[in-house]
């Protein structure tokens, strides 16, 4: 059976988790392979909600193994805590495996990523400020610290005095902090040591080894396409691989072995952060996306900016990607518009732009062009196949279908895990 991977084709918060615990009974190992706890998903179960920033959510399907690829950086106290959480709750987590190879978010990071912000000023990105991007900075400039070196102090100390060796005089020298201390880092990070050493894997071999075995593998991308570090909006990006080219390098799981490619699009667009985002809307309209969507950050609490679907976005991201099926969230959220905007182009300078544009000042200068489709009044949240949806919320998604280009196999309905209609399959 196959490797799929899931991968959000906007701009993060697609409901990624609902179409992973969708999928989840049909599949056998779930992964994350990027991104760290700046992720979010929500997902409800039975009116429970859990609401996961670093763990897969693939841990609330019984007898799913969910696994940390080593494309992660892992900030091991929100691990533990999350951790916690769920064994209060009664989810069983004795399954999960973390790679070895996993870069460990340390407290300096944390504290660079936001006096980093403050000050860049406006020029700042609007990160999450969990220390994700100094994290990885570290990772390519090898000063990192990986999961593995934990079980040897020696190893671990050396590493960690290596990384503040620059570290601390750009704290106290540049942002006026306090230098950190090598052994307080060593210590908090060996604390960990005990409750991790049984869940540290070989994951690349773990995973290869379930597909041979003809399991079916989940490959869940953290963020999206258009904030992956590459083919995003950069400079305004998380600063990791998000898309599917991510899931092979985050997890060591080979190209040829990946047979579907699930892109996530919400029926509408939201952003966090800055950065440039064409359709958003300044107006009424968006504020009405933004309650009704109930559009504001599982990690940051921060309020969603909001905008109407923008389909050269969701082109862009099924090219990148090798998208095979597209999964449409929350269109109920729509009912009850007169009409619905639909962005078709951009007009750059007076140009038309089918495709996205090729820089990103000319993509910061994109006008959408819109197509207005008429709306619907009726509630979908009772619909379970495509016949029950209203027609003009059917013709939607088939605009939206014939415009993106590979199928729109899902539609998501409502909050809750039976809240879709199932076009086709997914597996
Ligand atoms: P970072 O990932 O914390 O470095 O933040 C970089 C950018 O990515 C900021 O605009 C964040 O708001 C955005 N971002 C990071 N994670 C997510 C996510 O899970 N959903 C949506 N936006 C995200």
């Amino acid at each position: 059976m196959p490797a799929i991977v899931i991968v959000g084709a906007q701009w993060g918060d697609e409901g990624k988790g609902k179409a992973t615990d969708l999928l989840g009974s049909r599949v056998d190992v779930v992964v994350k392979f990027n991104g760290g706890n700046n992720a979010g998903h929500t997902v409800v179960i039975d009116d429970q909600k859990y609401a996961l920033h670093l763990l897969p959510s693939g841990i609330l399907t019984p007898g799913v193994v969910p696994v940390i690829g080593n494309g992660v950086v892992v900030d091991l106290g929100v691990l533990f805590e999350e951790i916690d959480d769920l064994e209060v709750r009664g989810v069983d987590t004795s399954r999960l495996r973390v790679s070895a190879n996993a870069h460990v978010i340390a407290s300096y990071n944390r504290t660079l990523d936001k006096v980093t912000e403050r000050f860049l000023g406006s020029r700042r990105i609007g990160t999450t400020g969990r220390g994700i991007g100094p994290t990885y900075a570290d990772k390519m400039n090898r000063i990192g610290v990986r999961i593995e070196d934990l079980f040897d102090t020696e190893v671990l100390t050396a590493k960690v005095e290596g990384a503040l060796d620059v570290k601390n005089q750009l704290l106290a020298k540049v942002y006026n902090r306090r230098a950190v201390a090598v052994e307080e880092v060593v210590e908090e990070l060996v604390s960990y040591r005990d409750r991790l050493a049984a869940m540290v894997s070989d994951t690349g071999l773990l995973l290869n080894q379930a597909l041979d075995r003809g399991e079916t593998v989940l490959l869940e991308a953290g963020q999206a396409t258009l904030l992956d570090v590459d083919h995003g909006t950069y400079p305004f990006v998380t600063s990791s691989s998000a898309t599917a080219g991510g899931a092979c390098t985050g997890s060591g799981i080979p190209p040829t072995r990946i047979d579907r490619v699930v892109g996530i699009v919400k029926a509408y667009t939201t952003r966090v952060g800055e950065g440039p985002f064409p359709t958003e809307l300044h107006d009424d309209s968006g504020e009405h996306l933004r309650k009704t969507g109930m559009e504001y950050g599982t990690t940051t609490g921060r309020p969603r900016r909001c905008g109407w679907f923008d389909a050269v976005v969701a082109r862009y991201a099924a090219r990148v990607n090798g998208v095979t099926d597209f999964v449409v969230t929350k269109l109920d959220v729509l009912t009850g518009l007169e009409q619905v905007p639909v962005c078709v182009a951009y007009d750059v300078d007076g140009v038309r732009h089918d495709e996205m544009p090729m820089t990103q000042a000319e993509f910061a200068r994109a006008v959408p062009v819109y197509e207005e489709l008429p709306g619907w009044w009726e509630d979908l949240s009772h619909c379970r196949s495509f016949d029950e949806l209203p027609k003009a919320a059917q013709e939607y998604v088939l605009t939206l279908e014939r415009m993106c280009g590979p199928r729109l196999s899902v539609v998501g309905v409502g909050p809750g895990r039976d809240h879709v209609v199932v076009r086709h399959d997914l597996v």
